[in-house]
């Protein structure tokens, strides 16, 4: 389907650079001219950015050059022009202390990216965690025609020990792995050949992870492609949805097509609605309300919480399920995932190929029901987010049912309580380590100001000598985040965090902490006035940062429960066009 063209060349933005009469846009086609590049070539037709999160040092993204190049292709065939910004490429492993402590700053980049060049129009080229909703919450302030491409999931594998032939993922195995080997059941030839044989192949992360919750929440956002976020990264199919993409972008900017025009509060119910089904990570708690919040829909923790009671986990991907992306896409990818919540989304929510939700998912089937669950037989019957609230989190924390212990869902259980990662990490080795199954685990100091960054930490490790008496799971509580490829009885998000004064500061070791996920509650069993003598005695941790971005961003960023974006970035206030003289 095509909409008719709603600009003229001459409104194009990039004109204002290009088709300048006075010496300034001699400057411009001059310079370009300086690259080899023809005058015309620039000033006859859209200028497209192709936004690059491709490093070295991110595996997820290794091949992204090339797709780059798949995407210039359709760009030039569909008649515009394109220019390659590299953008800070957030890989997950490599970065720290986390990858989230910049997503705000790859926002940034991206917004003053698109608005200081000559930009018609973006194509994304991203996926590993922080860099989907980092590219998209400028992309979404800056507002010009945007398609994303997203990096694809990397291939499955499997591990072979005594003849058996295991599927293994990346992420929650290795947790899974590590555990074993810190309990002494595999040796140090099997965890080093594990290190060659658990990522394989480029691409983003193969269980249902943060990467693929948020290239998942974006297709159901209506900015990608249809099918786009489920093909894997060495498909060749995910070459020609690069080519594509820079096809189609061409399309969207003759159209006017841009985010402001496609994102709403149907558009965010349903990509919410995409992550319960999918099992998605938690923290997409976050990004979500910081992408809604850029696009001026108040989406609250609330709102995914009644979504969450409401759509039950289909898609069986570790760590909720067995199975990996690989397998996700043959079974008929996201576009079937979505077929199977129909009832529970806004069909007719427009996405960047012009035609709606319900048109692109009309065809779409289920081809493996062990993979992609119909509604009447989910994978759990826990869902994939409960927010809880009570004297321990009164702005609400979060924890994921669907990859937790069912027997911890309601538990009661003495706090050990630990102020920071290092000293719980040497604690956890003490094989004296006063605990038992039954303790809840506490990490505070942890959250978006105090680690600063609200570091992936929640996933707390289980004490040594637990693990090796077969403890796998606890209660874990903290203001920190988990990586969405883990699993266990996390809470995370915590808020207000501890290091701006909320109620996990207040909790020592001993106490006790009551969990009831049923009825959504995280109690802590101290009395008011108790809690009021231990508030006067707190005072906020030191901050060593007194300079550079880590003091701004510990300054500007919001709580979990308002996305961590940074306090002056939220809105869809219009930022003037950059003056060219
Ligand atoms: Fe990049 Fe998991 S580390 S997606």
């Amino acid at each position: 389907m095509k909409t008719p063209p709603s600009k003229t060349l001459d409104q194009l933005r990039s004109r204002r650079w290009f088709a300048d009469a006075g010496m300034r846009g001699f400057a411009h086609r001059q310079r370009m001219q300086q690259q080899g590049v023809r005058r015309e070539d620039v000033m006859d037709r859209p200028v497209v950015a192709i936004i690059n999160t491709w490093s070295d040092l991110s595996p997820c993204h290794a091949h992204l050059r090339e797709r780059a190049e798949s995407v210039k292709r359709g760009i030039l065939l569909a008649g515009g022009f394109p220019v390659e910004l590299p953008a800070m490429s957030l890989g997950e492993v490599m970065v720290k202390p986390t990858t989230m402590l910049y997503r705000n700053f790859l926002a940034m980049e991206v917004e003053e990216l698109l608005r200081s060049l000559p930009c018609d129009g973006a194509v994304i080229l991203a996926g590993c965690d922080k860099t989907t909703p980092g590219t998209l919450m400028g992309a979404i302030s800056m507002d010009i025609p945007t398609i994303f491409c997203p990096a694809g999931p990397m291939l499955n594998d499997r591990h072979v020990k005594g003849g058996v032939s295991r599927t293994v993922g990346a992420g929650t195995h290795t947790r899974i792995f590590w555990d074993e080997y810190q309990a002494g059941n595999i040796d140090a030839a099997e965890w080093q050949h594990l290190e060659s044989r658990m990522t394989r192949a480029p691409g983003t992360c193969n269980t249902m992870g943060t990467a693929s919750t948020m290239t998942g929440i974006v297709e159901a956002l209506g900015l990608t492609l249809p099918g786009a976020s489920s093909i894997p990264a060495m498909d060749s199919a995910h070459t020609r949805m690069a080519t594509d993409c820079g096809e189609r972008i061409v399309g969207m900017i003759w159209e006017d097509c841009k985010p402001s025009t496609l994102l709403s509060a149907c558009s965010f119910h349903n990509a919410t609605a995409v992550q319960m089904a999918l099992g998605g990570s938690t923290n997409a708690a976050v990004h979500i309300i910081a992408m809604a919040r850029r696009a001026g829909v108040p989406l609250t923790l609330d709102d995914l919480d009644a979504i969450g009671r409401k759509v039950p986990v289909l898609a069986n991907l570790f760590p909720s399920g067995d199975r990996l992306m690989e397998d996700f896409y043959y079974a008929g990818g996201l576009p079937a995932l979505m077929q199977q919540i129909r009832p529970h989304l806004a069909l007719d929510a427009m996405t960047v190929n012009g035609r709606s939700i319900g048109d692109n998912i009309a065809s779409a089937e289920v081809l493996d029901a062990q993979v992609i669950r119909p509604l009447d037989n989910p994978v759990t019957d826990a869902g994939a987010l409960a927010v809880l609230r009570g004297n321990l989190a009164p702005e609400g924390a979060v924890i994921k049912p669907s990859a937790a212990s069912k027997n911890l869902l309601r538990h009661s259980g003495k706090a050990l309580v630990f102020d920071n990662q290092p000293q719980m990490l040497a604690a956890m080795a003490d094989p004296d380590l006063d605990c038992d199954a039954n303790t809840v685990l506490v990490l505070r100091n942890a959250g978006p100001v105090g680690a600063p960054g609200m570091p992936e930490w929640g996933n707390l490790p289980i004490p040594k000598k637990l693990l090796k008496a077969g403890v796998r799971d606890m209660l874990r509580l903290s203001d920190a985040r988990m990586s969405g490829t883990h699993y266990g009885t996390c809470v995370l998000h915590i808020a207000p965090e501890s290091a701006v004064g909320g109620p996990l500061a207040l909790v020592r070791t001993g106490d006790t902490i009551t969990l009831d996920v049923a009825a959504r509650s995280l109690h802590l069993d101290v009395s008011d006035d108790e809690l009021a003598r231990r508030r006067a005695a707190w005072s906020a941790p030191a901050q060593p940062f007194q300079r550079g971005f880590t003091w701004l961003y510990q300054q500007h960023v919001t709580q979990a429960h308002e996305g961590c974006d940074f306090d002056f970035l939220h809105g869809t206030q219009a930022t003037p066009e950059p003056v060219i003289f």
